[in-house]
């Protein structure tokens, strides 16, 4: 199969149409057969659910190709749970597990000459996505849905790549106590927006967030969850009920724990700890890892002691055995790869 003629080591991270996207709909109560087609857009009443109420959730995975030349994605079973739960918290319908799996298996098939080939640092990210179609002018539910996912061909999320980045401590919070942080809504992304533009105007990549009820304990940042280490090479990560259970960060704790034997903390990490570590970064599917090189609490500079050219020595080792185990250079722990094609 011929690849698109794109430069693939140059892409951002950004939009680009695909040839094919998946549709499914929810009516009287039930989903329909769902069809993958050429259409890009999307045509709903002025008063859907999703424009009146923000009623939307959405996912992130990627597909990769391998060092094998096969087309995979990670661990799609554990986007299909999460947004299950993300559901049953909007009122919006569960799409079934098994039905999620082959969407994502049709959409990267037919798109498999958009995939990045193996080597060039990009990759193939999935958007699946759902939203209240019907209208609703009182604050309730809505009665119909479209599930839809679409791929588009990414490079690094942060540009620069591998580069460490600087975060400052926000004022702001992007989650409530007891509200809606752990799970993936659309609503969470537009609560942040004003801050990231605020952090992006000062010179910050990104914000780190502090839990919302105290402001004392470190959280996560708009789009990643956060790794740090000690000075005895322990990887830590924070705790907490506000925070999204990324999928990278589960996977890279099993990853550092048995394949490199790397001991590991979950648990609360005050803000006062943070002069302690001497790594930090984010993870997620968008991020992969992204070093840290600095923290910036109300003008006070956190500078890890990994600097600002490259990764430390243990982000550096997790985040090659990870993509390592995604590109097909080392084996997968069991059910971790769906191979597409
Ligand atoms: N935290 C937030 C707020 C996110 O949006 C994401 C991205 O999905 C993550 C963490 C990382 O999660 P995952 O590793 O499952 O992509
Ligand atoms: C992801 O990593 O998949 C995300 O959803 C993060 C961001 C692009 C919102």
């Amino acid at each position: 199969m011929e690849k698109q003629n794109l430069d693939w080591g140059s892409l951002g991270f950004g939009y680009i149409k695909t040839d094919k996207r998946y549709v499914s709909n929810f009516k009287d109560g039930a989903w329909d057969n769902g069809t993958l087609t050429d259409d890009n857009t999307v045509a709903i009443s002025e008063c859907a659910g999703v424009l009146q109420y923000a009623q939307t959730c959405f996912e992130g995975l990627k597909a990769y190709t391998t060092k094998q030349g096969k087309i995979v994605t990670f661990r799609p079973d554990l986007n299909a749970e999460r947004m299950a739960t993300t559901c049953e918290r909007l009122e919006m319908p569960v799409f079934p597990k098994e039905r999620f799996i082959d969407a994502v298996k049709q959409v990267v098939s037919a798109n498999a000459s958009w995939v990045p080939p193996y080597g060039s640092g990009a990759t193939l990210y999935l958007r699946p996505y759902m939203f209240g179609s019907s209208s609703v002018i009182g604050v309730k539910p809505a009665e119909e849905y479209q599930f839809r996912l679409f791929g588009t061909p990414v490079g690094p999320y942060f540009k620069g790549g591998a580069h460490p980045i600087t975060v400052r401590i926000s004022d702001l919070d992007r989650a409530a106590p007891h509200g809606t942080g752990d799970i993936k809504a659309g609503l969470n992304y537009a609560m942040s927006l004003h801050n990231i533009v605020d952090a992006h105007k000062n010179g910050f990549d990104e914000n780190m967030y502090l839990d919302p009820q105290t402001h004392t304990y470190i959280e996560e940042t708009g789009g990643a969850n956060i790794l740090f280490v000690t000075k005895d090479n322990k990887l830590v990560t924070p705790k907490s009920n506000s925070i999204l259970p990324s999928i990278t960060r589960r996977s890279l704790v099993d990853v550092a724990k048995k394949y490199l034997g790397i001991e590991v903390e979950e648990r609360k990490i005050h803000k006062d700890e943070l002069p302690d570590f001497v790594e930090c970064g984010l993870c997620g599917t968008a991020a992969v890892i992204s070093p840290i090189g600095k923290i910036v609490d109300h003008g006070k500079e956190i500078c890890l002691p990994s600097g600002m050219n490259d990764f430390g020595p243990v982000l550096k080792k997790v985040y090659e055995t990870l993509t390592g185990i995604q590109m097909g250079l080392i084996e997968a722990p069991e059910g971790w790869i769906y191979e597409i094609c």
